[in-house]
């Protein structure tokens, strides 16, 4: 991104907050967000989680999928005890993060780009236990948050953005590719504007930032490099953004993987083919319990507004 487009964008990111029609919670959960995880009160949990009755919906509904044991839970308490502080705080600040788009904004279906991250969620989340990540719930929410761009975009270049859309799904492109031709930066770089906006932490916001960027993922870290390849994951297993791509994903060649492994040398040792194999199954699960809170994917794409 040039100088002057650079300058443009973080004035533009700027009018986010008088633009979007940001629910009341956001901002009790973004100063909740800075809390660390034996802070939160899970009083003040339910009570904004009770607050909206579409967010309330989402965590039943999540709650009762097959990844949480398909339960029984019918009230919001018992929901939060069933997906745990941390998550629930994940779920409400994506749903809320969702509804910064006014709705004749949304470039990419609301529910294809919610699927996309919540399944980004849940298999940065289990790469991150496998690898033994120290804190696999700040995995969670770094992939759930990673694509905070697509809002930037979606609400600040609306039609610039609706056109990268529809190239990158007639060319079976990766959307960052197109991005960058048609707007001269990427949902990276706004993402990591917005996130660096919100005062979100610098992990999350490398996160955002260097996700589509193989180059920058060695200073980012391992949660950039974990959410890089749940990306692609996620992409080719019909958990993107609603329309097919021509790429592959081969985790042992990928750069972050190797970065990974520099950063935890017992990784060398993990046979990369059950690690695939064992990811792959507990993708099957994620795109269920996806499916669970949204439906199941419609078959056509691309899934544009
Ligand atoms: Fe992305
Ligand atoms: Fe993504």
């Amino acid at each position: 991104m040039n100088a002057k487009l650079q300058v443009e964008l973080a004035a533009q990111i700027k009018k986010l907050d008088s633009i979007s029609t940001a629910p009341a919670i956001l901002t009790p959960l973004l100063e909740m967000l800075r809390l660390p995880s034996e802070k939160i009160s899970i009083e003040k949990v339910v009570e904004l989680v009770s607050y909206d009755g579409a967010i309330a919906a989402q965590c039943l509904r999540l709650a009762n999928s097959p990844l949480f044991g398909r339960r029984q839970t019918e009230t919001v308490r018992a929901a939060v005890m069933a997906l745990g502080l941390e998550r629930v705080r994940s779920i409400l600040f994506g749903l809320c993060v969702n509804r910064v788009i006014p709705q004749d904004k949304w470039v990419i279906a609301p529910n294809a780009f919610w699927r996309h991250s919540l399944g980004c969620a849940l298999v940065t989340q289990t790469m991150a236990k496998r690898i033994e990540y120290p804190d696999p719930e700040k995995a969670y929410l770094a992939g759930l948050l990673h694509d905070l761009g697509f809002l930037v975009n979606s609400v600040l270049y609306t039609e610039s953005f609706r056109e990268c859309l529809r190239a990158a799904a007639e060319e079976h492109a990766p959307l960052h590719i197109i991005e960058e031709r048609v707007l001269g930066f990427t949902h990276c770089e706004s993402g990591q504007m917005l996130s660096e906006h919100w005062g979100l932490s610098k992990e999350l916001t490398d996160a955002a930032g260097c996700h589509h960027n193989t180059g920058l993922l060695a200073a980012a870290g391992p949660l950039a490099c974990l959410v890089h390849l749940s990306d692609l994951l996620c992409r080719m297993r019909y958990l993107g953004y609603g329309f097919d791509e021509n790429t592959g994903v081969d985790i042992g060649g990928d750069a972050a993987w190797e970065i990974l492994v520099a950063s935890y040398p017992a990784l060398k040792s993990m046979d990369l083919v059950c690690f695939t194999l064992d990811i792959d199954g507990a993708m099957d699960k994620i795109v269920a319990a996806v499916d669970c809170v949204f439906g199941a994917r419609e078959p056509v794409a691309p899934a544009l507004t």
